[in-house]
């Protein structure tokens, strides 16, 4: 790319191409890849949470595995919801003393001589369920979020650097990092070719999900099960259960995490559970670096998924589109194409057969935190800090911990939040603001 005049110039994605120099697949994100020729080797892999997202990990994973060359065997599987589990014992042929269908059901699994565990359930479960695959030295796809509450976001930190130390491979469901346009972004960015970026827009507007009212006779952890996208406890919320792939962006394009956030949400037609059905949220990088954040699931609303940077050179937004005031030249590298959610697996088990296994989990549990910091924020009507929520253990929100946690869920019977309860910012200072005057 050529500098004329200072001016603004379109770059078409294939001028950006042209640019590249072909060099290793994926090179940015696993260092070297090798395709392996197809011999009589087996991947061993179990799955916990059978649902939507489980089930198309799993295809994703023997997709994945058939591009490389070794066979898949289903050692075990874990679905609280027995129908669901069955199912795809039967798919995968998986013996039915390895088909586990309670909530400690993960540690059965985890005791199998699976090598990969594919972690699929609602993200509430998340950290215990990591942890617990790290401990019984496991490489781990785990799907996005990481956590729903601060504590849970430090402990797959903590457990991700376990996971570094016994060389074990962790991939998160943040598909972006494995998705060729945005690899290519991200080079660019790495190489100058925007300048410095200066602030974001970040966007995740789209309609409603889907809910499910409990049942007759229903237990309040079945409901809150069949109904995670309704539960701040369970699903974080939707700016942490969605809007976590933009925030990941956000966080990857400027290379470090907000350090403060303010911002507001509310609730407008949702009927169960406790979420807010928008947040619109100002982040600060520090250095002068803003980035703002919407996310809204309502029908009949403007809808659009995207990203968009601003630097001191140029701009860039969604997959690959760019423009340059100084049309600063740039090598890309040749990055693999094909579905995210295949390529993710693809690199996880190349990067594991490389020696040099991919590691994920930081990445994953930092945008969690940005979102999750973002939510404090529209609930409480507060300015968050980073540091409130990672290295503050005086802070109000630290040890914050969403009940019923994952461990309330195993050791027994628990009690759904009242459905169409929701934050109200400022009530928490105004009510310390009471108790004062009454102590006067
Ligand atoms: N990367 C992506 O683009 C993407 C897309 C969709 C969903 N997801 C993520 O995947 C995860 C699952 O989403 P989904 O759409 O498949 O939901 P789902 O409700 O279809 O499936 C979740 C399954 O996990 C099971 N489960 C819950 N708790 C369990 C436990 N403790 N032990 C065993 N099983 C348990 C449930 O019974 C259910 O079958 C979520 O974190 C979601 O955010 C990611």
């Amino acid at each position: 790319m050529e500098v004329k005049n200072n001016k603004i110039s379109k770059v078409s994605r294939r001028d950006f191409l042209r640019t590249s120099a072909a060099v290793s697949v994926a090179a940015m994100t696993a260092g070297s890849h090798s395709i392996y020729a197809a011999g009589n080797e087996e991947l061993k892999v179990a799955l916990i949470g059978c649902g939507g997202r489980g089930k198309g990990a799993l295809k994703d994973y023997h997709n994945a595995a058939k591009m490389i060359g070794p066979s898949v065997k289903v050692i075990a599987i874990a679905d609280v919801q027995k129908d669901r589990a069955e199912a795809v014992a039967e798919q995968y042929n998986v013996p039915r003393e390895h088909v586990f269908t309670t909530f400690d059901g993960y540690k059965k699994v985890l005791a199998t001589d699976a090598e990969y565990v594919l972690i699929a359930t609602s993200p509430n479960f998340r950290p215990v369920h990591f942890e617990a695959a790290v401990r019984a030295n496991k490489h781990v796809f785990m799907e996005k979020p990481a956590a729903v509450d601060p504590p849970g976001v430090r402990r797959i930190i903590a457990a991700g650097e376990i996971a570094k130390r016994k060389g074990l491979g962790v991939v998160a469901g943040t598909q972006r990092r494995h998705q060729k346009p945005y690899l290519e972004t991200a080079a660019a960015i790495q190489q100058g070719a925007i300048g410095r970026i200066l602030s974001a827009r970040v966007w995740w507007c789209t309609g409603q999900l889907w809910y499910k009212p409990q049942n007759p006779g229903e237990s309040d952890a079945s409901y809150m099960v069949r109904n995670w996208v309704s539960f701040t406890e369970m699903s974080g919320d939707h700016i942490i259960e969605q809007h976590v792939h933009n925030l990941d962006v956000a966080n990857w394009f400027i290379g470090r995490t907000p350090t403060q956030a303010l911002g507001f949400g509310g609730r407008a037609r949702r009927k169960t559970g406790n979420q807010f059905d928008f947040f619109s949220i100002d982040y600060d990088y520090g250095d002068g670096v803003t980035v703002h954040s919407m996310c809204r699931q309502i029908n009949g609303t403007y809808r659009r998924v995207s990203e968009f940077f601003t630097g001191t050179n140029g701009t860039t937004w969604g997959e690959g589109n760019m423009e340059q005031i100084n049309k600063k030249s740039v090598t890309i590298p040749e990055f693999m194409d094909g579905h995210p959610k295949v390529i993710e697996h693809f690199d996880m088990i190349n990067s594991i057969r490389d020696g040099r296994p991919l590691n994920e989990a930081r990445n994953v549990a930092e945008a969690t935190m940005t979102a999750i910091m973002g939510r404090i924020a529209a609930y409480t009507g507060q300015i968050i800090r980073w540091s409130d929520l990672m290295t503050r253990p005086e802070s109000l929100y630290y040890d914050l911990t969403l009940r019923p946690s994952a461990e309330d869920f195993e050791k027994g019977p628990v009690t759904a939040p009242p459905d169409d309860v929701v934050a109200v910012p400022g009530e928490e200072k105004e009510q310390e603001k009471k108790k004062r005057k009454r102590k006067k």
